[in-house]
């Protein structure tokens, strides 16, 4: 599971041998640790237009932790906030922004650094506001292809008041996204309650994690007990020492379910008569071509990531199990979105999971109150791609902008970021965690 070039390239004689053989040289990602949890360095405030959101902007950012300059050597991030472009006049202010910043050393963002920009919704009515915005997200996908260094860039469409997007800009602006880049998230109107500790959101809440024995699962719980969430951990009978130690660890209850049984969500209900988060993060892969697949390997993959995640939510949002403000967090997959040989069963049922997300989120948010998001991830090191022989894995790891496979972290910490109380406003999204994976959008 080691990504030992990585590990190479980190080290003086790694670098200078790597650098002389011109061979790639993924940056070391600046996590989130409780010794580092912010990122090193200024925030720098740029706009683009006259932005009617600059003053409470300003206080937002001010906020979120780091120094915000209007100048800065060397920012840990930029954010800069084209809501106002309506044209190509204003789209020329996003270039004459950050030319200078992509140009000179001195001015650029730190490695492992940060830009995020700002965008309004496209409008229906004005066709050259819709252009821009629209070219905004082309521009943000392309700036993440180049930056290089560890550095992500991200364009967030404020569709309401900008307040509404301080869990998704807290969350932008810290190590917790190191993995997350040339991503389009749209943050609405919603309720975003801050929590009395940022630092601790989901304290007094309670939260279910599926198949949660280990792998991401595992990474998601331990990220959700470290946010204060009260646990319960789902995963088949089979894993259940393995799940009975990381309750044990986490302060967590077991529940050793088989998603796919018919009374897993009476089982859910019995051990939890109210949860706040509900993570459908259990998953399985059964690969062949569609020639060689027959119906029982197509139906158990579909019954395990889509059918099971279908019925248990419908369930647990029929019988009130789930809160009002409550979050659904699914999981999806690159694989899902952009397509894979051999994964017909995979990616369908990963592609059902972002149909479903978009489709529930207004419903689940008008009649429940709760939120429905997925996250989904590329190229994670954990058990299930290990498996994946070595070429196919080095390609696989290689091929995004950051250089490098994602951990199961990364996946944790933008779970919690949708688990999160202040996140209402974000709803229907589907979130990669892909470290912008040339594979799909
Ligand atoms: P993993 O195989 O390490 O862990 C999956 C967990 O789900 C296991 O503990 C397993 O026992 C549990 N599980 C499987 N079937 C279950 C069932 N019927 N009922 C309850 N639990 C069940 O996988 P990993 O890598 O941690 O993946 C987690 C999720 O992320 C999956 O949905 C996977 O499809 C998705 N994903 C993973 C990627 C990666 O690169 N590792 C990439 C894209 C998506």
């Amino acid at each position: 599971m080691a990504d030992r070039y990585l590990n190479f390239t980190g080290t003086a004689p790694g670098r200078f041998l790597t650098r002389r053989l011109g061979l790639p040289q993924p940056a070391q990602l600046h996590r989130w640790t409780p010794e580092r949890p912010a990122l090193d360095g200024a925030l720098l405030h740029l706009t683009a237009g006259e932005s009617g959101h600059t003053a409470e902007l300003a206080g937002l950012l001010a906020r979120t932790g780091p120094d915000v300059r209007a100048a800065a050597e060397r920012p840990a991030a930029i954010v800069l906030d084209a809501t106002a472009v309506t044209g190509i006049a204003t789209l020329a202010e996003v270039h004459a922004a950050l030319h200078p910043v992509a140009r000179s050393v001195a001015r650029s963002v730190a490695p492992s650094g940060r830009i995020v920009v700002l965008g309004a919704p496209l409008s229906r009515d004005d066709h050259h506001q819709a252009a821009a915005q629209q070219a905004l997200e082309g521009f943000v996908r392309s700036l993440g292809k180049e930056i290089g260094r560890g550095r992500t860039v991200t364009l967030v469409r404020v569709e309401g008041p900008v307040a509404a997007a301080e869990s998704t800009l807290r969350f932008l602006l810290s190590p917790k996204s190191a993995y997350v880049s040339g991503q389009v998230i749209e943050v609405a109107a919603g309720d975003t309650t801050a929590p009395a500790d940022w630092a601790r959101p989901l304290a007094g809440r309670t939260a279910l994690v599926t198949g949660a024995a280990r792998g991401i699962g595992e990474a998601v719980a331990e990220v959700l007990a470290r946010d204060g969430a009260r646990l319960i951990l789902l995963d088949v009978p089979s894993a259940q020492a393995d799940l009975e130690a990381l309750a044990a660890r986490l302060d967590a209850t077991a529940l050793p379910v088989d998603i796919t049984s018919p009374d897993a969500a009476e089982r859910i209900t019995d051990a939890v008569p109210a949860l706040d988060t509900l993570v459908h993060n259990a998953g399985i892969t059964r690969d062949r071509t569609l020639a060689r697949m027959p119906a029982d390997r197509w139906a158990t993959v579909l019954d395990v990531n889509l059918a099971s995640v279908l019925t248990t939510t419908d369930a647990l949002l029929e019988s009130g199990t789930l809160s009002r403000g409550g979050r659904i967090v699914a999981t999806a997959s690159i694989a899902g979105l952009a397509g894979n040989a051999g994964q017909t069963n995979y990616a369908a049922s990963k592609a059902g999971i972002a149909g479903l997300t978009r489709s529930l989120a207004p419903k689940a948010l008008a009649e429940h109150g709760v939120t429905v998001n997925a996250v989904a991830p590329g190229f994670i090191e954990t058990k299930m791609t290990a498996a994946v022989p070595l070429f196919i894995r080095e390609a696989g790891r290689r091929m995004n902008s950051l250089g490098q496979g994602g951990l199961p972290v990364d996946v944790a910490e933008t779970t919690a970021w949708l688990a999160h109380p202040a996140s209402g406003a974000v709803n229907g999204q589907v979130v990669r965690v892909c470290g912008q994976s040339l594979l799909g959008a």
